[in-house]
């Protein structure tokens, strides 16, 4: 289990402080306040005591000529996490193997203009939402909104230039678990077409458990719709295919899709499918099964419903790679669980020490509300009105066995 404070259980990852409209100046007080119940600012614990540390380096710059900075994370086990603040990109995350040596387990970018040039969306924060938006449209209190598309007919992870592609604000912090990075972000009214000023705080927190946490919290001056996730492309192995990980989700149901990868709406059960990873499977056993879902993603790039109630922090997955020993937990309060499997990946990307992401090289285990959700009348709300705190955590756990 996490070392973590419980997160109060809300409907919808949605906390209601007040209805009235708010301005911009109260929308980060809120989110403030709200964020300092969690993490305490530098200070709060003693750095003289903490063995952990945050170091800071010039990393490149934006297209539009931002400084970059990356940020090495290190804990008292001395293992590290690099973060940059373009994308909030987890630019590498080191933990040991059963035999005790560490080895990098994301994919990426020896360097931002990797990133900037062309990613798949390695290693970052994704919004303003997560997944896709049939044809980029959504209606909200009667007002249909038109959205940037990107992948087919669809707006995929924000847009063209989602969360992932914009400089945040950063902040080294000392949080009671761990050395944590504080990242700041305002999305402008209208931004990518969707509605509304909407601020957005992300804090990594590196444990000495190895356990990466990352906590978001939104607020906004105008009825909008957020879905927050984070993007890392694991391996437990460091290279090569992700077929001998053994992956356990806790789901009894899963989001079938259409061929454009838009849920149907059903929630069916996983029960005599490939989707059954209720108890622990190889990615390889199934993935290649004739099933017409397996056809539509390319393998797996569904959404699994956690069985949990609203707002539960709780453990959505775990994945074992028998090589190395290597495990890693998910554990999140949102709702689904996005599992894709590096179907896209065609060795065309040349990554970090030259290595060639091949088909299925890497996953991403990605909590969030479910796929198109602001179209899908019968799936949780993913609509935040002024005055309520957007909230969402996810803990990617590091162990051995
Ligand atoms: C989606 C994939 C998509 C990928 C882009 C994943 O979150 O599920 O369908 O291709 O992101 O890198």
């Amino acid at each position: 289990m996490p070392l973590r404070k419980e997160q109060p259980a809300f409907a919808n990852n949605v906390k209601t402080k007040t209805n009235s409209t708010m301005n911009s100046l109260q929308v980060w007080t809120l989110l403030l306040s709200a964020t300092a119940a969690a993490i305490c600012l530098a200070g709060c614990a003693s750095p003289s005591k903490w063995p952990g540390s945050v170091t800071k380096a010039p990393f490149g710059n934006a297209p539009d000529g931002t400084p970059v900075d990356i940020y090495t994370l290190r804990n008292a086990k001395g293992c590290e996490v690099r973060i940059c603040n373009y994308g909030g990109i987890v630019v590498s995350l080191k933990v040991p193997d059963k035999s005790g040596k560490p080895g990098d387990v994301v994919l990426g970018y020896d360097n931002l203009d990797g990133y900037i040039k062309s990613s798949p969306y390695f290693g970052c924060l994704v919004g303003r939402y997560g997944n896709r938006i049939a044809k980029g449209k959504f209606t909200l209190n009667g007002k249909e909104y038109t959205l940037a598309v990107n992948n087919g007919p669809n707006s995929l992870h924000g847009g063209i230039k989602g969360f992932d592609k914009v400089v945040w604000t950063a902040k080294p912090l000392v949080g009671p678990l761990g050395p944590a990075l504080g990242l700041g972000y305002v999305s402008k009214d209208g931004e990518e077409g969707y509605p509304g000023n909407l601020s957005v705080k992300a804090i990594y927190t590196w444990t000495d458990d190895n356990e990466l946490h990352l906590d978001y919290t939104a607020a906004t001056d105008k009825d909008t719709v957020v879905n927050l996730t984070h993007h890392s492309y694991f391996n437990l192995r460091g290279h090569g295919d992700n077929l001998g990980h053994v992956v356990q989700i806790n789901a009894d149901k899963f989001i079938p899709v259409d061929s454009t990868l838009i849920p149907t709406g059903e929630l069916r059960p996983v029960k005599g499918t490939p989707f059954d990873f209720r108890t622990a499977m190889p990615i390889g056993a199934r993935v290649n099964a004739k099933d017409e879902q397996i056809k539509f993603g390319g393998g797996y790039d569904h959404c699994w419903v956690i069985n949990k109630q609203a707002g539960e922090f709780a453990r959505h997955a775990v994945v074992y790679e028998p090589e190395t020993g290597r495990v890693m937990e998910v554990w999140s309060t949102e709702p689904g669980l996005q599992f894709y499997g590096g179907n896209f990946l065609d060795g065309t990307i040349t990554g970090k020490g030259g290595w060639t992401y091949q088909f299925r090289n890497g996953f991403c285990m990605e909590p969030q509300h479910f796929p198109d959700s602001p179209n899908q009348a019968n799936f949780p709300s993913v609509v935040l009105k002024p005055g309520q705190i957007y909230k969402n955590t996810i803990v990617y756990k590091f162990s051995v066995r």
